[in-house]
C-alpha cells in the first residue's frame, strides 16, 4: 500500500510517499481502507518529535480516519467488513489502510459523507470532553474560545451552542470572524498577533471582557496559549473554568494570583488518555455528537483537500494558520 512516511524528524517537507507492506488486523483490531484522514495540529508536533507521543521511525502521520472494513481480527464483534467507520488512530492514517483497535472506531451514520467523518472525531471529541466532562458549561452560560476558527475551536463553537451557551468566539482575522459567526457564534472578536507588545496586550484583555460582558466568560476553551492564555484568563467570570487544551502558540507562563482573584479553576484537558481509561468514552461521546450531527447542529467545516501524495502540503497549511475549519487528506 502507499503511504506518507515520517523518516527523520523535520517538518512537512521531510514527508515522503512509500509503498510498504499492507498491515494486519491482530486480536481485537480491524483492518481499514482508509478513505480520508482529517489533518490536526498534532500532525504537525508529532513529525518534530515535539509531540507528547512520539512512535518509532518511519511512521505515517495522521490522527484520525474515515473508512470501510476490509478484514476483522478475532474477537471483535462490533463490526463486520463493509462497515463504514471513523476512528482516532494517534498516527497512521496518512496511509491507504490501517490495522487499528476495534474499540477506537465508531460507525459512521448513512448520511455522513468519509470527508467530514474523517474530520469529526478527534475535534469534536476534545471538544466535548472538554466543554461537558472538564468544564461542566451549562445552559446560558458565556463560553469564550479561543482559536475559534481552528479544527477544535470551531467545534467548541457548535457544541457550545448545541450545550445553551453564548458564544464569544476570539480569532485572528475577519475572514474567521464571519466563519464562527456562520458557525453559530453570537459574538466575534479579532485579537491582535502575538507576542504581544504591552499596548496590544491591553488591547486583547479590553477586547476580550467587553464581548464577554460585565460578569466575564463562565468558561474559557483555551486551544491557543502562548500570550493569548494570560488576556483571556484576565476576561473570566467569578468561579469560571479556564480550560487549558492546546498551545498552538507555544506553552504560557500563567500569572496564578489571577486564579485567585477570580475564584476560578485551570482546569488541564487532554482527551486520548481520557479514552485510554474508559473504552465507553468513545462510544458514549460519539453517540451524543452523532446525535447533535444528525440534527443539524454540528455541521464539520473542511476548507481544503489534498491528495495523500501532498498530505504534507496539507500539514504545512494548517500549521501556517491557514485552516478554516478542518483540512482533509483524501486517500481513496
Ligand atoms: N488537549 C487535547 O486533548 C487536544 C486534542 C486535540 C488537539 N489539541 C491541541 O489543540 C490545539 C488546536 O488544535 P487544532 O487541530 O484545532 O489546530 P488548528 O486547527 O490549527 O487551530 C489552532 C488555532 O490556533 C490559532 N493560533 C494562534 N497562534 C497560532 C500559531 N502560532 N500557530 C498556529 N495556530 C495559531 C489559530 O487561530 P487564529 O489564527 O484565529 O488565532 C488556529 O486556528 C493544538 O495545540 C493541539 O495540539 C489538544
Amino acid at each position: 500500500m502507499k503511504a506518507i512516511m515520517s523518516r527523520s524528524i523535520g517538518g512537512p517537507e521531510t514527508l515522503v510517499l512509500e509503498e510498504i507492506d499492507d498491515p494486519v488486523a491482530t486480536d481485537g483490531q480491524i483492518l481499514v481502507r482508509v478513505k480520508a484522514s482529517g489533518v490536526n495540529f498534532p500532525d504537525t508536533l508529532i513529525i518534530k518529535d515535539r509531540y507528547q507521543f512520539k512512535p518509532k521511525r518511519p511512521f505515517s502521520p495522521g490522527a484520525e480516519f474515515s473508512g470501510v472494513v476490509e478484514a476483522v481480527g478475532s474477537g471483535v464483534r462490533s463490526f463486520q467488513v463493509g462497515d463504514r467507520v471513523m476512528g482516532f488512530s494517534r498516527w497512521g492514517s496518512m496511509a491507504q489502510k490501517i490495522a487499528i483497535a476495534a474499540s477506537r472506531c465508531v460507525a459512521i451514520p448513512d448520511a455522513m459523507p468519509f470527508d467530514e467523518a474523517s474530520a469529526f472525531i478527534l475535534t469534536y471529541g476534545t471538544s466535548y470532553y472538554a466543554l461537558k466532562e472538564r468544564g461542566a458549561l451549562r445552559s446560558g452560560e458565556t463560553l469564550l474560545v479561543l482559536g475559534a476558527a481552528g479544527g477544535v475551536g470551531l467545534a467548541a463553537v457548535e457544541i457550545g451552542k448545541a450545550m445553551g451557551a453564548r458564544v464569544v468566539a476570539a480569532v485572528s482575522t475577519t475572514e474567521k470572524a464571519t466563519l464562527v459567526r456562520e458557525h453559530g457564534a453570537d459574538g466575534a472578536v479579532i485579537y491582535p498577533t502575538a507576542p504581544f507588545a504591552p499596548s496590544s496586550r491591553r488591547d486583547a484583555a479590553r477586547l476580550l471582557k467587553e464581548a464577554c460582558g460585565p460578569h466575564g466568560a463562565h468558561v474559557v476553551c483555551d486551544v491557543v496559549g502562548g500570550d493569548y492564555s494570560e488576556v483571556a484568563l484576565r476576561a473570566i467570570a467569578w468561579e469560571g473554568r479556564f480550560l487549558v487544551v492546546g498551545f498552538a502558540a507555544g506553552i504560557p507562563q500563567i500569572p496564578l494570583n489571577l486564579a485567585l482573584l477570580k475564584s476560578c479553576q485551570i482546569v488541564g484537558v487532554f482527551w486520548g488518555p481520557w479514552l485510554d481509561r474508559d473504552t465507553q468514552h468513545l462510544s458514549h461521546s460519539a453517540a451524543e455528537l452523532l446525535k447533535w450531527y444528525t440534527s443539524g447542529a454540528l455541521r464539520p467545516c473542511i476548507s481544503a483537500r489534498f491528495p495523500l501524495a501532498e498530505a504534507g502540503d496539507a500539514i504545512a497549511q494548517l500549521a501556517a494558520r491557514k485552516a478554516l475549519g478542518k483540512i482533509v487528506v483524501n486517500i481513496d
